[in-house]
């Protein structure tokens, strides 16, 4: 079968591991942790999924380093009695499908706590930045010694041996969004006056002292990749000529190194481009960066259409392609890619209901995805295909999008779309909708 993406779905090999495609899973999680910190069998299903899915790659997410840290209340710790047995399953429910498992190691420095729903005990907790300081929200945090810098580069270290010895194939050092690693190599965080600030150089000897960690820790022919924002995109921060220069500075570091944008605290948008912006608003930095060093880059941020991605990896501008959400939507999408059944794609909406879903249900619901299991259960039972199901949908042009909105998110979206044609759009589909559901239900 002559594939319609060959660059998107040829192998790559990295630090001696081949993964079969371009196209990898970016950390997405924080659901499912057991009271004492570890991935709940619920988590590891869901990274699972990924990989029968077809992605390359499937990131664990931020497995927090240290108990200073209680932003994503995921960690990996000898103490904790089911930990290592809980990452040991995970990445081999990854690894039975042929993806790659990785997991994220992160420390959240001065935003420690972020997510956490309890914000009385937030308040209570030790909160480590580059600077003495008070954030907007009134919590202190305190600058951090060098004694405890070194405490974080040895728990990095650590954790990363733990996470060989579970089975995971490869790290990834989150350095990017605002976080501990972030605010240091950020001008807008990182006013020290001593060895870790200053010079971009001194600003980057944190990440490579925890490089240099987790290197010792996971030994040669292991891929350890890093996770950057290649701009802040704010005022303060720094753009994309010292997104490079950091790059530069890290890439003997690193195999792989993967360019996201902004912070959670600043630029939550650009992060997870929303969808008033571009598909791939982002990828511009991964092809800046890529033009200075030499290590395999990966580029995200908006992703689904295996046109633009195929067009990314030919083109030079990347070597792999990371997807989030679009693999939310679609866990399926990197196998449709693969077998040229792209147009079967469910395609995320970038509607921010899985983000939303968090603070509510503390789970990662997609709009779409929902949508078609429930069609496709209707289906089931009366013995029609999901391709039936398609065949009908198109037969009456109707945007599957906009029934999925109007089930799930109607109020999210009415919010954040009022002035765009999807609700318009989705008001013309109303009716056509209210048909299929009734064929449905014959
Ligand atoms: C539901 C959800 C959870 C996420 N969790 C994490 C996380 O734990 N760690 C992280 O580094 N990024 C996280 N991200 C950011 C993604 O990895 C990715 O950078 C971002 O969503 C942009 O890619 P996309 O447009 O393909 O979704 C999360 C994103 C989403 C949508
Ligand atoms: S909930 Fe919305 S933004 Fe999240 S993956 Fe699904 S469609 Fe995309």
């Amino acid at each position: 079968m002559e594939r319609k993406y060959p660059h998107l779905t040829s192998p790559i090999t990295v630090a001696g591991v081949t993964f079969r495609n371009r196209m990898f899973s970016a950390p997405m999680g924080g659901t499912d942790i057991t009271n004492d910190g570890c991935i709940g069998p619920k988590s590891t299903a869901f990274y699972e999924l990924r990989s029968k899915g077809g992605a390359a790659a499937v990131t664990v997410s931020e497995c927090m380093v240290h108990e200073s840290d209680g932003s994503h209340a995921y960690r990996l710790n000898p103490a904790i009695l089911n930990s290592l047995a809980c990452a040991t399953y995970t990445a081999d429910a990854i690894r039975r499908h042929g993806g790659m498992p990785s997991l994220e190691l992160s420390h959240s420095g001065m935003f420690a706590g972020t997510y956490m729903t309890d914000k009385t005990k937030q308040k209570t907790m030790k909160q480590w930045g580059p600077m003495d300081t008070v954030r907007p929200d009134g919590v202190e945090v305190q600058g951090m010694t060098k004694d405890m810098i070194d405490e974080i580069v040895k728990s990095y270290g650590d954790v990363a041996a733990m996470a060989k010895r579970a089975g995971f194939e490869m790290i990834m050092i989150h350095g990017g969004h605002g976080w501990l690693i972030n605010q240091f190599l950020s001008p807008l965080f990182n006013q020290r006056t001593d060895e870790y600030g200053g010079s971009l150089e001194n600003r980057c000897r944190l990440a490579k002292e925890i490089l240099t960690s987790v290197r010792e820790a996971v030994g040669p022919r292991f891929p350890i990749e890093f996770r950057m924002s290649g701009s802040e995109f704010c005022e303060g921060g720094y753009g994309i000529e010292e997104g490079i220069e950091i790059a530069k500075q890290l890439e003997s570091y690193v195999d792989i190194l993967h360019v996201s944008a902004g912070t959670y605290q600043k630029t939550f948008g650009i992060t997870h481009p929303s969808m008033f912006e571009e598909h791939g608003r982002n990828v511009f930095l991964a092809a800046e960066i890529k033009k200075h060093v030499s290590v395999p880059v990966a580029t995200l941020g908006g992703l689904n259409d295996p046109e633009q991605m195929e067009e990314i990896i030919a083109s030079g501008k990347a070597d792999i392609v990371y997807m989030g959400r679009a693999l939310l939507a679609d866990p399926y999408l990197p196998q449709k890619v693969t077998e040229n059944r792209d147009d079967e794609i469910v395609r995320c909406l970038r509607c921010f209901t899985c983000m939303a879903e968090r603070a509510a249900t503390s789970t990662r619901r997609c709009t779409v995805q929902q949508l078609v299991v429930d069609i496709r259960l209707s289906f089931a039972r009366r013995n029609q295909s999901l391709v039936e199901f398609l065949r009908v949908s198109r037969l009456f042009h109707l945007n599957m999008k906009c029934i999925s909105l109007q089930v799930h998110t109607r109020s999210l979206l009415e919010m954040l779309v009022l002035k765009s044609d999807l609700i318009q759009k989705l008001q013309r589909n109303m009716l056509r909708r209210k048909m299929l559901m009734q064929l449905l239900s014959q």
